[in-house]
């Protein structure tokens, strides 16, 4: 079980006291995705970090982007690629989402990549044929290797207080998973409260947490979740 917080472009947990308290998950993996400025700090603290997005180049001429060596030689763990926000309004392609993964995996980082359907796919029940074409893009450029993992995040719930059912979280990661056979977290608006109705879902393998992890009780309370939804 994953549980992997999105610190997004905000000022998280102070890395050494969580690293404290995360210590006492030995069966949950917990990962945290700040920003790249305290990338080093989560390492240093002893915290799976993972970076918010990874370049698919290993250097070059391409202002503000980062490359999965440079995250390698920091001692970062993984990148998470294809996050709804850097599809809206960075403009990220599924073709573009797959390369970086396919960079960050053949560098020998761990992946988690995101897909999910907005309001108006899901409304036009386009939201299966979205995400066939996501995940095929990743499927074609990576394979299934051992370290990547996927994250549903219906767009409608992210940040908006409003979560997938547990029932159709389920439903559609048993869809995911028969695209590609790999884990699959959800993400969207995932709280203490509602964390052990979705955790419990035999196809969510964890959750990728955004407003939640930014306190450590909440982060916490969720691992917690998760530690007795398998127990
Ligand atoms: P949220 O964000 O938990 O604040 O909805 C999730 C995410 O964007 O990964």
């Amino acid at each position: 079980m994953i549980i992997a917080g999105n610190w997004k472009m905000f000022e998280g947990p102070d890395p050494g006291p969580l690293a404290e308290r995360l210590e006492a998950f030995d069966e949950i993996d917990a990962i945290v995705c700040p920003p790249y400025t305290e990338l080093a700090a989560c390492v240093d603290a002893g915290l799976t970090t993972f970076a918010q997005n990874v370049h698919w180049e290993r250097e070059g001429a391409y202002t503000g982007e980062i490359s999965a060596p440079m995250l390698v030689a920091l001692g970062v763990h993984g990148a998470l690629v294809g996050h709804s926000e850097r599809r809206q309004y960075f403009g990220e392609t599924d073709s573009a989402v797959a390369r970086r993964a396919h960079a960050a995996l053949a560098a020998g980082l761990g992946v988690i990549a995101c897909v999910g359907e907005t309001l108006e796919e899901r409304d036009s029940g386009d939201a299966r044929m979205v995400i066939s074409l996501q995940v095929a893009a990743i499927r074609e450029e990576t394979g299934a290797p051992d370290r990547l993992v996927l994250a549903y995040e219906p767009v409608w719930a992210i940040g908006t207080g409003r979560t997938a059912t547990p029932e159709l979280a389920q439903e559609m990661h048993a869809f995911i998973k028969s695209l590609l056979d790999r884990p699959v977290l959800y993400g969207g608006s995932v709280k203490p409260e509602n964390a052990a109705e979705l955790l419990v879902q035999p196809d969510v393998d964890g959750a990728l947490v955004g407003g939640a992890s930014l306190e450590i009780d909440s982060f916490v309370a969720i691992c917690e979740a998760a530690a007795r939804s398998r127990s």
